[in-house]
């Protein structure tokens, strides 16, 4: 945390507090996800499971559909992502999963800019990717549609 901007810091404090709203009885797998937009404005989401399993949303959907439903028109510039595994530590930051990968890059599609992702889990370190094409190349957009 001590080698990141201020700025950044603050977006991953902010998803670290969302891990207290996660709604994961089930998994008890907390996720916590916050992004900023162009503007510098930041919206948050958290992972909110249902008794119907497959109901459950990730925290980073919550998150970029709650900024894309109140700032429609401006690019996310960072997403911060963190978890929590209520059963175990886990000392390697955790990636999202394929279905998010897939929404982070319907945004950057939108909007024509890629967004920083920020991993981080239990352990300090923290992951900087530049771009969801680091982590999903050769995605499938709206060019081929
Ligand atoms: N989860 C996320 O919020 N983001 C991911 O990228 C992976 C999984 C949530 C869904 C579910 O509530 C719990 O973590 C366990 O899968």
């Amino acid at each position: 945390m001590g080698e990141l901007t201020e700025a950044d810091r603050e977006l991953m404090l902010m998803a670290i507090r969302q891990l207290e709203f996660a709604y994961a009885p089930y998994s008890r797998f907390h996720v916590g996800a916050a992004a900023r937009l162009n503007d510098g404005s930041i919206y948050e989401g958290s992972n909110q499971e249902n008794a119907s399993y497959p109901l459950c949303m990730c925290g980073e959907r919550v998150a970029l559909y709650n900024a894309a439903v109140y700032k429609p028109a401006q690019p996310v510039e960072s997403l911060a992502i963190t978890i929590k595994n209520q059963n175990m530590r886990i000392d390697k930051p955790v990636s999202p999963c394929g279905a998010c990968r897939q929404v982070i890059s319907e945004y950057e599609f939108r909007h024509k800019q890629a967004i920083r992702i920020l991993l981080k889990s239990d352990s300090p370190e923290i992951y900087e990717l530049r771009s969801v094409e680091d982590l999903l190349p050769l995605g499938f957009n709206g060019t081929f549609l």
